[in-house]
């Protein structure tokens, strides 16, 4: 195999540079399935860099579910590389703004959590991965430099050490904010309930992706909101043409997007798009809150920007949590919302004065000590991995009719079943069974995505989750066979 020298591609290191050009050479089928690879000496010497940088590059393609290794004999094309399902096409929901009944979602949500199941519901982080030993030895430290200050009252905006560490880590997202225009929240949830409660009025129409977050929907219901659903493209989000004509017939108040790696789709809109979402939104004067909690988890080698970064006139309310990448439980979030920091910081007053100090503390002080980057590059390396064990299972035990997304970051797979298969009757049977997963119709007010559902990918790859894998393939087999 004849190989071009690396070109010089300063977004990607070394090792990704190597890995990528023998991903192009199995996706052209310069190597098919079953192919040896070069043998590391051989490509170490082909491409000038070093032994460690090729075995680094296989280990990458591993991880990506691309190659194997076979003891002794080297590194061969997985005979699964290349049978990856097709993705979905991009989804065309009612036309119709509706109120929202997300009940089903709450009850489905208990469900899912219970206790023992093998747990693909929720969209959680593998708890094991987590510096929770860190973080508890940091809060030990908190109270005990200062036993007074977590138990005296504050006030909005938030803890201050807290927000200094939060504007500099959001230079990463492409925006500079100064520490006095950052909010403290308990989690991404409360910025984007607050957010929502301080650009509309009760029976105003808001603008989502389909299918969406249902913890958005469940925000709707509460605050008496429509919702009207959004053509979206599993790749690369809403559909910007379709946004504009709502707009254009002042149909909507707000528009609100998961804006990096979404959940349930995991898709990303390029710079590009972000920026002409932007610009939509400010010839027609009307907000956008945007929820950035997975931004921190992209696969790739550069954090994708935030919508915020390009906003130009204060109309974005952007949202987010460490509750995906250090601790759900410490319930610390935060938004930037722009025109409408005093109203959001008024309702945080109101709802309930501030978040709680110690937790703030806490998370500021894991910032500062460095150990955050150092954290993320770990568990993106592993969920990338997780993520691709998963899509493989997808490939082994569900019908080939299957599509499925490919997003490059976050925790969560969106699995097209074939229109027959019923998700609902699929959960109930897998619970029974003791397997959670997250059934489509939860993701859209109109009940949609009969035959869809959302796996959780955070999970080391155990012989208990392969089993579950091969369980819920059974059972959807079982399924079509009595249609
Ligand atoms: C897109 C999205 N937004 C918000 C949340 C809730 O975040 P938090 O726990 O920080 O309130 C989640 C949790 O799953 C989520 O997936």
């Amino acid at each position: 195999m004849q190989l071009t020298p690396l070109t010089d591609r300063p977004d990607l290191n070394l090792y990704q540079q190597v890995a990528e050009r023998m991903e192009a050479a199995i996706q052209d089928g310069t190597l098919q399935p079953g192919d040896r690879l070069p043998s590391v000496r051989k490509l170490h010497r082909q491409l000038s860099v070093s032994i460690s940088t090729v075995l680094e590059a296989y280990r990458l393609l591993e991880d990506r579910g691309l190659i194997q290794a076979r003891p002794q004999s080297g590194y061969y094309v997985k005979p699964t590389a290349l049978s990856s399902p097709p993705e979905p096409m991009p989804y065309a929901p009612p036309e119709q703004a509706r109120r929202v009944d997300n009940s089903l979602a709450f009850q489905l949500m208990q469900a899912i959590r219970q206790p023992g199941a093998v747990q693909l519901g929720a969209a959680v982080p593998a708890m094991e991965l987590l510096p929770l030993k860190s973080l508890n030895r940091l809060m030990g430290q908190v109270l005990r430099d200062d036993p007074v200050q977590a138990h005296s009252y504050d006030v909005p905006p938030g803890c201050e050490p807290l927000r200094q560490a939060v504007a500099r880590r959001l230079m990463d997202a492409g925006c500079a904010i100064a520490p006095d225009q950052i909010v403290t929240t308990n989690g991404t949830f409360e910025g984007v309930y607050l957010s929502l409660m301080a650009v509309t009025q009760p029976g105003d129409t808001v603008a989502i992706e389909s299918p969406t977050y249902y913890g958005l929907l469940e925000a709707l219901e509460s605050l008496h909101l429509k919702a009207l659903e959004l053509p979206t493209n599993p790749r690369d989000g809403l559909c910007l043409e379709a946004l504009e004509a709502v707009l254009k017939r002042q149909q909507v108040q707000v528009c609100a997007i998961v804006s990096n790696f979404s959940n349930p789709l995991g898709s990303c809109m390029d710079d590009g798009k972000k920026q002409q979402l932007v610009a939509l939104m400010n010839r027609y004067d009307k907000p956008l809150i945007e929820d950035d909690i997975y931004g921190d988890l992209h696969f790739g080698p550069t954090r994708p920007k935030a919508i915020k970064a390009f906003d130009t006139e204060g109309l974005v309310l952007y949202c987010s949590s460490y509750s995906k990448t250090l601790s759900p439980g410490l319930r610390v979030g935060w938004s930037v919302a722009g025109r409408y920091q005093a109203q959001v910081e008024q309702l945080k007053w109101v709802m309930n004065q501030t978040t709680a100090i110690a937790p703030q503390l806490t998370v500021a002080a894991f910032l500062a000590n460095g150990g955050y980057d150092r954290h993320l590059r770990h568990l993106r390396r592993l969920y990338q991995s997780h993520m691709a064990k998963m899509t493989q299972a997808v490939c082994e035990y569900f019908p080939l009719q299957t599509r499925l997304t490919r997003p490059e970051g976050g925790h969560v797979l969106w699995v097209e079943l074939p229109q027959e298969i019923s998700a609902m009757a699929l959960h109930k049977a897998a619970l029974e069974r003791g397997i959670s997963i997250a059934p489509g119709v939860i993701f859209s007010p109109s009940r949609s995505y009969e035959n869809c559902l959302r796996l959780n990918t955070s999970s080391p790859w155990t012989p208990e989750l392969e089993k579950a894998m091969a369980t819920l393939g059974l059972l959807i087999h079982e399924q079509r066979v009595n249609v």
